[in-house]
């Protein structure tokens, strides 16, 4: 990475909330937020549309299609592609949830996100949310964060999310199941960096948190107190 731009790391398993803090962080600091997951589930979805071999992909196959996925810059952040056309409900479908952890676990697929995730970070100060952005990726970020909360809680806000009402004890339960499912599969990439700030979101707002985050990064970076409403 390039040493003089600031980068902020934040981690954590499936729904933790790691984009939509990063992204009012990046708000709230003034500069951009990359989601790589995002990348992960692009790329996921150009193969799915690609074929019907429902997942049973070799990562060459998979990496056939990286030169249909990209990012564009889009207000502080970035919109995935897939083949030159926004992507970002696609991605979400849980079809692409399905087999994301498949196509995330292959090395070179790993490598070539990780490329990306740096050719977007290399012209800003960023926050950058995923898996192992403090350790694979940015390993000497300026401020590394971990985020994590009761599978349960988690389930709760990602079901709230999607189906914008309040879920049923029994959908909840259904998702806890398959957020603990996709957290074995992603463990490998999912450790935080020993020198990460653990930060335990089960019984905080989303404003608490994104604050706790703005307040370490401030301290880190020394920048002057924010003006935003947030
Ligand atoms: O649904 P959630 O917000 O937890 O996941 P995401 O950030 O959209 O990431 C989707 C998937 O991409 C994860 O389940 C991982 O398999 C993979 N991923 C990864 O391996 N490494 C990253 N840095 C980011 C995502």
């Amino acid at each position: 990475m390039s040493a003089r731009r600031l980068v902020i790391a934040i981690d954590g398993p499936a729904a933790s909330g790691k984009s939509s803090t990063a992204k009012w962080v990046a708000d709230r600091l003034g500069i951009r937020h990359v989601d790589s997951g995002a990348l992960y589930r692009a790329l996921t979805a150009a193969a799915l549309r690609a074929g019907p071999a429902g997942g049973d992909w070799s990562e060459a196959e998979v990496l056939r299609h990286a030169g249909r996925v990209g990012l564009r810059p889009e207000g502080r952040g970035f919109a995935p592609l897939v083949d030159g056309a926004p992507a970002a409900e696609e991605i979400r479908a849980v079809e692409v949830t399905r087999h994301v952890s498949t196509v995330a676990a292959m090395p070179g697929v790993r490598a070539w996100v990780n490329a990306q995730v740096r050719a977007a970070a290399d012209e800003h100060d960023v926050v950058v949310d995923g898996r192992d952005i403090g350790t694979a990726v940015f390993p000497d970020a300026a401020l590394k964060v971990f985020l994590v909360a009761d599978p349960w809680e988690r389930a709760r806000r990602r079901l709230i999310q999607r189906l914008e009402r309040t879920p049923t004890e029994a959908e909840v339960a259904e998702e806890t199941d398959r957020l603990v499912q996709r957290d074995a599969r992603d463990a490998t990439q999912t450790v935080p960096a020993r020198d990460a700030v653990v930060v335990d979101t089960t019984y905080l707002t989303q404003e608490d948190q994104v604050e706790r985050i703005v307040a370490l990064a401030r301290a880190v970076t020394h920048r002057p107190g924010d003006t935003s409403a947030g």
